[in-house]
């Protein structure tokens, strides 16, 4: 397994609209534990494949990460929405493309998808709580949307100009 770079914002290749996986053969299953072992070690909770520079419909996702709790992966592949609660509620939210901003977002409180698992499978889920929370704003990044494209126009700018410097810092250091 291998710990991949993950591409931070701003960046174009975040905006890539992913396609679908034909087929979850051992290519993609090599590539879905590199997209794990590098979320766990960022450390997150949550990663698309988009956010290692991959344009494929591919999602993993531990909400034990970081707990004191065994290991519990979840892999989403072509994960679509069959329906959503009307019920929304904010929730506080970061990314790993986006470092050390956290903000409310508000999203449905549940969720039905089906996608493809780990083997293959075709699965349909209902999810509530922080996985449907958390699956939402991963299968964002598979639209080229980011969670700080819900906040407002300034608290976005802001937030990108901080990634900015920060980024030009690192450059130059
Ligand atoms: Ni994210």
């Amino acid at each position: 397994m291998a710990i991949l770079p993950i591409i931070i914002a701003p960046d174009r290749r975040l905006k890539v609209i992913s396609q679908p996986v034909a087929q979850v053969d051992d290519e993609i299953r090599r590539l879905m534990d590199d997209i794990l072992e590098t979320m766990y070690a960022a450390p997150g909770i949550g990663l698309a494949a988009i956010q290692v520079g991959v344009a494929k419909q591919i999602i993993v996702i531990d909400l034990a990460n970081g707990e004191d709790r065994e290991r519990d992966p979840h892999y989403f592949v072509n994960p679509k929405t069959l329906w959503t609660s009307e019920e929304t509620a904010p929730q506080r939210e970061g990314c790993l493309s986006v470092p050390d901003f956290y903000d409310e977002i508000d999203r449905p409180i549940k969720v039905v998808v089906d996608y493809l698992d780990y083997d293959g499978t075709k699965q349909e889920r209902e999810l509530d709580g922080t996985l449907s929370t958390c699956l939402q704003h991963e299968m964002d990044h598979l639209k080229g949307i980011l969670f700080i494209d819900h906040l407002s126009r300034l608290k976005r700018s802001i937030i990108l100009k901080k990634l900015r410097k920060a980024q030009k810092l690192k450059q130059t250091a």
